[in-house]
């Protein structure tokens, strides 16, 4: 491995293609020891794979990572090393170790935007803006403001309804208590809606009503959220927005999937990769579902497992999978868990009142300052195209999937939601 270092970044280079390639980067920097190596500076490494399908980049905390030919659900679960551990250079595993390298896929062409960008900036407090103030938009705003002081220094609010900014502009600004710190709220023009770190995106435009027929209630509004998505995703495009742009609007993960090919195609229909890049785009919609998985297994004992040992994947509607325990994997109390928080949503339609509340409050303000704190949460991330619920964290250095041993029924069920999604 050869370390080459420019204004505390160390660029890790493993492969003479990838040296001459980019030769041209590499004159401004120095070729070092890696003892000279300093605990504050950013360390990169660099892998040239298909662009689409590949993550851009991600926080290489395994081996098994290094250069893999292909990125699938086996994220999920530990990595087999294989021969590479042979070859390894120990002083770079030591690196991977402490979790400390960002692995760049260089065949994206806007790789540079993530050299000290993850995507948030490395400077904290941030602004966060957030596009729609109906009912989990409205919910989410009220969170964020009472909770979010501490990470976020504005929160900028846009829906197409001048009412509803003018209601919640006031409302939110209202909020306040002798020395409690809380962001600032304000009205945003449609022009400035990327000017900001994060953009939280909970516009929807029809909503199957209480005692509607529909039972798929998210699935039902994936034309039409699609469409207004479109229209957000060629925006983000046009700004070169460089944030994290997060999505609550359902159906979650295929609208982070809309959102990603529709951001990166060209007016002639042409995939550039030049729109919001996989690691920018995280979907939040599966912090409910482990919610309400804690909620029925702290109300029945035979379920109690969940709350040290379970784990939710997938998506916050049909393929969602909660699994009792990792492991003790029982495939019963599984299914129960999973069809229990699947039915909590109907329970509270049941009551005449449409569930938002939580919703907006645990996939949504909790898991997005967990994001922006770089702590576990869940929320949906790219892999191979897709998007998917899981356990992750922001870490300085890019998206940290969790991988744990998985059981191999468990692997199985993946595959089924991976492959519906
Ligand atoms: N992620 C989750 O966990 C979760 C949970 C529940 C609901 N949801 C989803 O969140 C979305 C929002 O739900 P809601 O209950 O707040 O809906 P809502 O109807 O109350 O609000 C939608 C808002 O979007 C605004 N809007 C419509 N078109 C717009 C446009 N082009 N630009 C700007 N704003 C526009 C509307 O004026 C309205 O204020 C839905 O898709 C819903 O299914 C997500």
């Amino acid at each position: 491995m050869k370390y080459f270092k420019t204004n505390s970044k160390v660029l890790c280079i493993q492969n003479e293609a990838i040296e001459k390639a980019f030769q041209s980067l590499l004159s401004d920097s120095n070729l070092i020891e890696f003892q000279n190596i300093e605990e504050s500076d950013d360390i990169y490494y660099f892998t040239i794979q298909p662009k689409g399908d590949f993550r851009r980049s991600f926080l290489l905390d395994s081996i098994g990572l290094m250069n893999a030919d292909k990125e699938d659900i086996s994220l999920l679960y530990q990595q087999e090393a294989g021969d590479i551990q042979n070859n390894i250079d120990p002083d770079f595993l030591s690196l991977i170790k402490a979790q400390r390298v960002m692995s760049i896929n260089l065949s994206h062409p806007n790789w540079k935007d993530c050299l000290g960008n993850n995507p948030l900036p490395a400077s904290k407090p941030i602004h966060l803006n957030i596009v729609g103030l109906g009912d989990v938009g409205g919910t989410l705003l009220t969170g964020l403001k009472l909770t979010g002081g501490n990470h976020i220094s504005t929160i900028g609010i846009y829906d197409k309804d001048e009412n509803k900014m003018l209601r919640y502009e006031q409302e939110m600004e209202q909020i306040h208590f002798d020395g409690l710190s809380m962001p600032k709220v304000i009205r945003l023009d449609e022009n400035d809606i990327f000017d900001c770190d994060v953009l939280a995106f909970t516009v929807a435009t029809f909503i199957p009503p209480v005692g509607s027929e529909i039972k798929d209630v998210r699935m039902a509004q994936l034309e039409q959220n699609s469409k207004i998505l479109k229209i957000y995703a060629k925006k983000a495009r046009e700004a070169k927005f460089k944030g994290l742009f997060a999505i609550l609007s359902d159906p979650v993960d295929q609208l982070c999937r809309v959102a990603y090919e529709q951001s990166n195609t060209d007016d002639s229909g042409t995939k550039d990769y030049l729109g919001l890049a996989s690691d920018q785009i995280k979907g939040y919609g599966l912090g409910v579902m482990h919610a309400r998985a804690v909620y029925h297994a702290k109300r029945n004992p035979a379920l109690a497992s969940y709350l040290e040992e379970g784990r939710a994947y997938g998506p916050h509607g049909k393929g969602l999978i909660i699994a009792n325990s990792i492991d003790n994997y029982d495939e019963d109390l599984s299914e129960q868990l999973t069809q229990l928080a699947l039915h909590s949503n109907l329970d509270v339609r049941a009551t005449g009142f449409k569930p938002y509340i939580a919703p907006a409050l645990s996939s949504g303000c909790l898991s997005l300052l967990a994001t922006i704190r770089g702590d576990w949460h869940y929320s949906s991330v790219f892999i191979n195209g897709k998007f998917l619920g899981c356990k992750n964290r922001l870490t300085k250095s890019g998206v940290q999937i969790e991988a744990l041993a998985l059981p191999e029924k468990l692997i199985n069920k993946l595959a089924v939601t991976f492959s519906d999604l």
